[in-house]
């Protein structure tokens, strides 16, 4: 199976940033692997439970970020990853309780939020930030 890479257009142009993205690469291509060998749940929870951490950790570092220069899309942009935890919580529910394999639309969800959320919402705070540096 062909493997997800990171391009330029994800960037962002800030180090940590752009390594907890690629981290999410990461875990999508797990999936991809978990997809390709039909694994079961039980083999999905410990990624569902990564990609938990990711969220906690990442988005603890953007929402800061957002703090430090008094972000006026704040608001919305925290609403999107309050989204993203219920979602992920409810994905680990449906992991423990659900025979059919989960995999693909685990990785589908996180390819979503690539472009709905990543490539989009992200960028645009670093558009701000960016006009912020040059005043
Ligand atoms: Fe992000
Ligand atoms: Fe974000």
């Amino acid at each position: 199976m062909q493997l997800l890479k990171w391009t330029t257009d994800l960037e962002l142009g800030l180090e940590q940033i752009d390594n907890q993205h690629k981290s999410l690469i990461n875990i999508i291509n797990e999936l991809n692997i978990g997809i390709e060998y039909g694994q079961p749940n039980s083999v999905m929870i410990p990624i569902v439970e990564k990609i938990q951490d990711y969220a906690n950790t990442h988005f603890k570092v953007e929402e800061e970020i957002f703090d430090n220069y008094s972000y006026p899309d704040r608001a919305d942009h925290e609403a999107d990853h309050a989204t993203f935890i219920d979602s992920i919580k409810y994905i680990h529910k449906q992991c423990e309780i659900i025979e059919e394999p989960m995999s693909t639309r685990i990785r589908d969800f996180l390819l979503g939020w690539l472009c709905n959320h990543i490539r989009t919402k992200d960028k645009e705070y670093k558009r701000f930030i960016d006009k912020c540096s040059v005043r």
